[in-house]
């Protein structure tokens, strides 16, 4: 444990950083995008990384904790160690149940902390893709419209999603039956075209003796209790609200049902759920949330678990779309409120931001934190939840956006429209290529998903991740790594003309629009371009990509591969695929394909990397590589030898990004037509 401030005499302490971190989970109104106060969710874990070693520290305490990070020399010591940072660590109840990890570098300290709390779940394909969200698609004519909108713009995506409005009175599991008459025709039309949708549901309950579940729970006696004992009301969206205890395990089971298809009408299969203000958010509440006083099952006052309360809903609502599928399916819910382990159920994002350049920047280090922190599905809400944003932020969002690990636009209800085609042809065209951008990373983005779900490793991640010895990585929150081999930088200032961007590492990287080769280990002032952010592909890495550009991304399951190989400095580079069902746990039981594909002494190697252990089911696919993209490939190569089967295929100069037209070329291997699911060896002769 770090020193307590008690050892601090007033007269010699130095001043120490302006406040302590606060962790209590708060719906907070238009929240500051630099600020240590509470927001919507909270992790008491810590990680410290210096040039020796990395470490971690984790309080597993459900209570309001305050976390100070003192400044150097605050003990009055003139020589503080070098580099040594005391923090000091103070919780309102509840016992120290603590952990403290090492190891030799932070993605070691990372793994520990997921193997205590557990391992992010592993999200359908579809949930990887871009959602589109408002507040609120007014009725099922507005639903229509903007879904067709899409493909008028020729813009995938693949998710719909409804807010509050669409319910009966904001009566969760209910619909507004004149807004939306037909919910379940309403999903089935946008199933048809492999598309998905998500309504919301709230903890609060409407105190009202007509509403089923309120009488339900009103008899159970499920509801939270005063200090009183009688249930707990509070003032939310509805008005007058209860709130389900979910720390009882009962009550959570009671709620999981409640999204089986007759009981949670006009729900169909295609339905997945939004999980908002389970800070809980009470507006009449202190700090607009529960008294501390309010009591739980087992007599446990709120003070001791408020933090994991909203991970208690979570839960149930995953485990509801569990059981509702019969355990076939793997949930989505998105979930504001966060614990340490909420990663099991979901996604996260980071609530309501505001529609501004530094809310824009500030969404990098956020996703980055709740990554380290074990959570890899975040994003934040593109465009900016509060506010217009200009049309040039809202590009640049979607370029930054294109990268979350979770990727939805999303807006208030008192906003100007703002789907990506309203802001000129020259904007929408912008927009397309951020969302194909990341339509065409759909396989590396799945691939490393499937890493977070089984080390805990983030999607996104800060540089300092991959380049633990750079010390000049270590303050940088403006660019981020998606996986191992790309890096990205945002864009957050209007008009912005020129950018620097420092690529670490001994190896080149390489433009991810045009190939053009940059020297890694220095930083380059870079012009900065309309039309996209800059990103790099890292030498010595192998990226799976599928370039056909589909409605949604179901309907890309059987396009073949691109795959883009960037040489290092020994004309060597290795990436990963992984592939499954895209919807199901029977990955568990084996059914998935894992590759490596391996490129040295000028021959590329595709390697099954799955464990034989796993289980007896399989998958398999007929998807083949229809083209290989190979940057800094210097010889003047004219064909390849595939084996097995000695065939002869060509290579010739194809463009490198998905722009067709005036993109410029590198060498490629024009359809091999290799199977993914293959072992196989394509030499350059
Ligand atoms: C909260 C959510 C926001 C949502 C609104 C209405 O403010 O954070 O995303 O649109 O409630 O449900």
């Amino acid at each position: 444990m770090a020193p307590t401030s008690s050892t601090v005499s007033r007269s010699t302490a130095p001043p120490r950083s302006p406040s302590p971190y606060r962790l209590f989970n708060l719906d907070v109104f238009e929240y500051l995008h630099e600020s240590p106060f509470g927001l919507y969710g909270s992790i008491p874990f810590m990680i410290g990384h210096g040039a020796r070693a990395s470490s971690g520290f984790f309080w597993l305490n459900a209570a309001e904790m305050q976390i100070d990070v003192l400044a150097p020399g605050w003990d009055g010591s003139t020589t503080p160690e070098n580099g040594r940072i005391d923090t000091l660590w103070m919780a309102e109840a509840g016992v120290i149940d603590a952990f403290f990890f090492v190891g030799s570098e932070p993605k070691d300290v990372v793994k520990q902390y997921v193997s205590v709390t557990g391992t992010p779940a592993m999200p359908q394909q579809f949930a990887t893709a871009y959602h589109q969200c408002r507040w609120n698609y007014r009725d099922e004519a507005d639903v229509d419209g903007v879904d067709a909108g899409f493909d008028e713009h020729d813009i995938p995506y693949d998710v719909l999603w409804l807010d509050i409005e669409h319910t009966d009175g904001k009566r969760y599991f209910t619909w507004d039956h004149s807004a939306f008459p037909n919910p379940e025709e309403m999903q089935r039309k946008i199933a048809d075209k492999g598309r998905k949708m998500v309504t919301i549901v709230d903890p609060h309950i409407k105190r009202d003796s007509s509403f089923h579940l309120h009488q339900e729970a009103t008899e159970k006696g499920y509801y939270v209790k005063d200090a009183n004992g009688n249930d707990y009301d509070g003032w939310c969206w509805p008005g007058s609200s209860s709130y389900p205890d979910m720390l009882n395990p009962e009550i959570r089971e009671w709620w999981a049902d409640k999204f089986s298809y007759e009981s949670y009408k006009g729900s169909t299969p295609t339905l997945y759920i939004w999980n908002d203000m389970n800070e809980p958010s009470v507006f009449n509440g202190p700090e607009v949330t529960m008294p501390r006083d309010a009591l739980h099952y087992g007599d446990v006052e709120h003070r001791e678990l408020h933090n994991a309360y909203g991970y208690y809903f979570h839960m149930a609502t995953a485990d509801g779309l569990l059981k509702r599928g019969e355990g076939k399916d793997r949930p989505f819910v998105l979930s504001r409120a966060f614990f340490a382990g909420t990663q099991r159920y979901g996604a996260v994002w980071t609530g309501d931001n505001s529609a501004d350049w530094d809310h824009l920047k500030s969404s990098i280090p956020m996703v980055l934190t709740l990554g380290l922190t074990g959570l890899p599905f975040s994003g934040a809400d593109v465009g900016g939840f509060f506010g217009n944003p200009e049309p040039d932020l809202l590009v640049r969002w979607y370029q930054v956006g294109a990268f979350y690990p979770f990727f939805r636009g999303h807006a208030h209800h008192d906003t100007k429209r703002r789907e990506p085609w309203l802001f000129g042809e020259r904007r929408t065209a912008i927009i397309r290529e951020a969302i194909h951008v990341r339509y065409s990373l759909l396989p590396y983005f799945y691939t490393l998903f499937r890493e977070a779900s089984v080390s805990g490793i983030p999607v996104m991640r800060p540089l300092w991740l991959e380049f633990p010895d750079d010390k000049e990585t270590y303050n940088n929150g403006e660019a981020f790594m998606v996986g191992s081999s790309l890096l990205a930088q945002g864009i957050y200032e209007e008009g912005q003309k020129s950018v620097s961007v420092y690529l670490p590492g001994k190896e080149s990287w390489y433009d991810l629009r045009n190939g053009s080769p940059y020297k890694g280990s220095m930083s380059h002032k870079l012009q900065v371009l309309e039309d996209s952010i800059p990103s790099f592909q890292r030498g010595g890495t192998i990226v799976p990509r599928k370039d056909r550009f589909r409605r949604s991304s179901t309907q890309m399951v059987n396009d073949p591969y691109t795959l883009v190989i960037a040489l290092n400095s020994s004309n060597a580079a290795e990436g990963e695929l992984y592939v499954d069902d895209g919807k199901s746990y029977d990955y568990q039981q084996g059914a998935f394909i894992h590759r490596r594909f391996v490129f040295a002494d000028s021959k590329l190697t595709s390697l099954n990397i799955a464990p034989d252990n796993l289980g007896k089911k399989k998958f398999t696919s007929d998807c083949v590589v229809e083209r290989i993209i190979i940057l800094g490939l210097r010889s003047g190569a004219k064909k390849a030898i595939i084996e097995p089967g000695n065939r002869e295929v060509e290579i010739e100069s194809g463009p490198v990004s998905l722009r067709s037209g005036s993109s410029p070329v590198a060498p490629t291997i024009r359809r091999p037509n290799v199977r993914i699911a293959d072992d196989w060896t394509i030499r350059i002769a």
